[in-house]
């Protein structure tokens, strides 16, 4: 087992909150900081002002010109000729390129052809590691461990500016409620408290200490905002909600990540209050410039400009100057305002400042990035060579992947499975296979570098188990579903073999085996962009070999691939165990086999709830209480369906280990409280199964009386920690009124007195409780 300890040290690079702890430590003046921090500011913008009294307004509106290189594409390319445009000056940008060279021969073009030698920013989907591959940001999130996340980050950041890349399009912190949306797996799941957290980690992991630094990159946080409420589940949909829950739910990941020092944001596809988020004014100036003092700039989602159009709210000239008004500072890949903004300012659409302000943004985001000190900054070909895909970094990825894994059931103790002895039947269309370990946005990843489960298992059991190796059915056997998947890197295909000759080769496989693990889930191109699914099942094709395999009476442990919550009732009632291994990237097969075999004991909890029934959905933990509230069993005329429980099948905050932690003695510091008080919360948390491990241990507090409904409970702080055999540690929570407070009716962020209930548990679902009064 990994000691904590080290872990910490190994993975805390140094962030932001470190300095600040320094300064107060070793009485750094805040106020000498401050004065530095102004002094840049103000040589920034003397910079900047200098070189804009030099451009032309084209060249200004150049700059809010963002082109895809090619080598990453979501939607429909307009772009041509870029190293012209580069030299017109007509490009602030390019995503999707990457490699020094084809990044040096565009900064170039910039630098030395033209006019005014302004440099380019290189921007690209680095979503979960650059070359080296880490786990799908909803894994990740499942460590819960924000240490390893940040330095995830870090080495994404270290990979991608060894190959020329200044800027990412990540962290992804959209809420997610619905596990039909394909894109969930992007995200930190459903809480807005640890969507916040991770999005911080994230950002000071990408951006370091300072992003002059030859290994940081400029975060872009996205999609801002709601994206990941879209109705139904379905892609680009409708986003329709209140206030009240846009403040409380689904906004705080996004400030989190404002608050850690995020240099960019992404406008949303979706519709914020009736207006498309890029042309939405309320959304990109008042609630982020004013209200939360955001410095950077924002760009477009990839055409979502041209997208208004659809969106019923003008022409592309109409809409490029209400979303330059709105501000929005960068146009991702559409050309609306290339096109039409010169224009619109001869018709007085928009105002010379209103481009000046856009324009000087994205400058700025130069300027902070250090490219006009030195625009090849990120273009050192040796760095190139040594940087990328380390033993360090691949290891980082291994152990990460390790503590994303959550174990959903684990009947009699079957895992961890033995090293040495007996055989295993390896079963599955994920089992030999090394493009699907990825999972989705994986641009720079090379899937022939991955770790395929059975190469894993060999690497960790070598020939000491004897493992009967068969495919047993193709990902799908859905030929129309397989069209719509193959777009894309992750191709889905048919074996040779009928299905019924595979299931076949399974079976004998498992006649000959004292136990069958069955790899099986979800391919890389099944969630992600466009990827919403009506039927969150696994697919059929599967679940008829796990079936037949169910049939013969031997205990199957399922080691399931998914970038979503899955419906697993039958693998649930059917399977000895299930490990979720999500889609654990590079270091896949040796993660899981580790894993399996039992030399890191899995700590992951589920940051997002798994359903039953599709027909739950939205299904999350902290909702509210309705005034007709479920509580066992579903009866007439109380919020809940004939046929199914309220229940999920796995609640938020669940995971198991190989070991056993009881919760026992909840202690409050007090039960009556006043005004800024602090109330501690003390459980003792025991290990007392035959496993060290690691166990993260949750906060919950009810607010049941308030004047709004307020949810049944929510997520506040958690601590993750790691005992030995036999070990017990008191596990203390210090909760301050800051933690009590919402959004209320008038958006007023504040507590009101009255009764709280104080949960401190294994998961949302299973806590210890007590209740507390605090007046003000
Ligand atoms: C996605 C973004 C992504 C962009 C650029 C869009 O389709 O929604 O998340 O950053 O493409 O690749």
């Amino acid at each position: 087992m990994h000691s904590k300890l080290l872990l910490m040290k190994k993975y805390f690079a140094p962030g932001p909150i470190l300095y600040l702890t320094a300064a107060v430590l070793f009485c750094i003046p805040l106020s000498k900081a401050v004065a530095q921090d102004k002094t840049e500011t103000a040589k920034m913008n003397a910079f900047v002002s200098g070189l804009m009294k030099k451009m032309t307004v084209d060249e200004k509106i150049g700059q809010l010109n963002l082109v895809t290189g090619g080598m990453a594409i979501t939607g429909s390319v307009t772009n041509n000729g870029i190293s012209d445009g580069v030299k017109k000056g007509a490009i602030g940008g390019i995503f999707g390129l990457y490699g020094t060279e084809k990044v040096r021969q565009m900064q170039e073009a910039a630098v030395k052809g033209s006019r005014l030698h302004i440099p380019l920013i290189f921007g690209l989907d680095v979503i979960h590691g650059h070359r080296t591959i880490f786990p799908i940001p909803l894994g990740m999130s499942a460590t819960w461990d924000l240490g390893i996340i940040e330095h995830a980050a870090h080495i994404a950041a270290k990979e991608a500016t060894a190959e020329g890349l200044n800027w990412v399009f990540s962290p992804m912190v959209d809420i997610a409620r619905d596990a039909r949306w394909g894109r969930i797996s992007e995200g930190s799941g459903e809480d807005p408290y640890l969507g916040g957290k991770v999005a911080a980690a994230m950002v000071r992991g990408y951006q370091g200490t300072s992003l002059k630094n030859a290994d940081a990159v400029m975060a872009c946080v996205k999609h801002f905002a709601l994206y990941g409420a879209a109705e139904a589940g379905r892609e680009y949909n409708t986003v329709d909600m209140s206030r009240v829950a846009m403040y409380n739910y689904y906004l705080p990941p996004y400030k989190a990540a404002l608050d850690a020092g995020a240099g960019s944001f992404m406008s949303s596809f979706n519709v914020v209050d009736g207006v498309p988020a890029t042309t939405n004014k309320w959304l990109l100036t008042d609630l982020l410039r004013t209200q939360w003092g955001f410095k950077g700039f924002v760009v477009s989602d990839y055409t979502s400009l041209n997208e208004t159009v659809d969106h019923g709210m003008g022409n592309l000239q109409t809409v490029s100057a209400l979303a330059l008004k709105a501000g929005l500072d960068m146009d991702m890949v559409g050309e609306g305002f290339l096109k039409t903004l010169k224009t619109s300012l001869q018709q007085g659409k928009v105002t010379q400042a209103d481009i000046d302000l856009a324009c000087r943004r994205v400058l700025e985001a130069k300027y902070k990035l250090g490219l006009f000190d030195n625009p090849y900054k990120s273009l050192d070909q040796q760095r190139e060579k040594t940087e990328i895909m380390t033993d360090a970094n691949r290891k980082s990825a291994r152990v990460t992947a390790e503590h994303s894994f959550v174990l959903l059931k684990n009947a009699n103790q079957i895992l961890p499975l033995k090293k040495s002895g007996g055989s295993i039947a390896l079963v599955g269309p994920l089992a030999d296979n090394k493009r699907d370990m990825l999972g989705t946005w994986v641009i720079g990843g090379e899937w022939e570098k991955s770790v395929s489960v059975i190469e894993g298992i060999k690497h960790v059991v070598g020939d000491n188990v004897k493992i009967n190796y068969a495919k047993g059915s193709n990902i799908t056997d859905d030929t129309t579903f397989m069209k719509r998947l193959n777009f894309g890197p992750g191709m889905v295909s048919l074996d040779k073999q009928s299905p019924e000759d595979m299931i076949e080769d399974a079976v004998k496989a498992a006649k000959k085996s004292d136990i069958i693990v069955a790899v099986v889930g979800e391919s890389q191109s099944m969630s992600g962009e466009s990827s919403s699914r009506s039927d969150i099942n696994i697919p059929e094709s599967q679940k008829n070999m796990l079936k037949a395999l169910a049939k013969l009476g031997k205990p199957i442990v399922i080691v399931l691939f998914n970038g979503r919550p899955l419906t697993l009732t039958w693998e649930n009632d059917n399977a000895a165990a299930i490990l979720d291994v999500w889609a654990p990237g590079t270091e896949a097969g040796n993660a899981i086999a580790e894993v399996l075999f039992g030399n890191y004991n899995p700590s992951g909890k589920l940051t997002t709830t798994f359903p039953r029934s599709v027909g739950q959905i939205p299904l999350y933990y902290n909702h509210l209480n309705t005034g007709r509230p479920y509580s066992s069993g579903p009866t007439k005329f109380k919020s809940n369906y004939l046929d199914i429980s309220n229940d999920p099948l796995y609640p938020f905050g669940y995971g198991l280990s190989y070991t056993n932690f009881s919760y026992s003695n909840l202690k409050l510091s007090k039960t009556k409280l006043k005004g800024n008080e602090t109330l501690t919360a003390t459980v003792t948390v025991t290990n007392n199964g035959s496993y060290a491990g690691e166990e993260v241990v949750q906060l919950y507090i009810g607010d049941p009386a308030a004047s709004i409904s307020r949810p049944v409970k929510e997520l506040k702080d958690f601590k993750k920690v790691n005992l030995q055999v036999g070990e017990k540690q008191d596990v203390t929570f210090n909760i301050t009124p800051k933690q009590l407070k919402f959004y209320n009716s008038q958006l007023k962020y504040d507590w009101e007195p009255g009764d709280f209930v104080i949960q401190v548990g294994t998961n949302s679902a299973d806590t210890k409780t007590a209740r507390v009064q605090w007046v003000k």
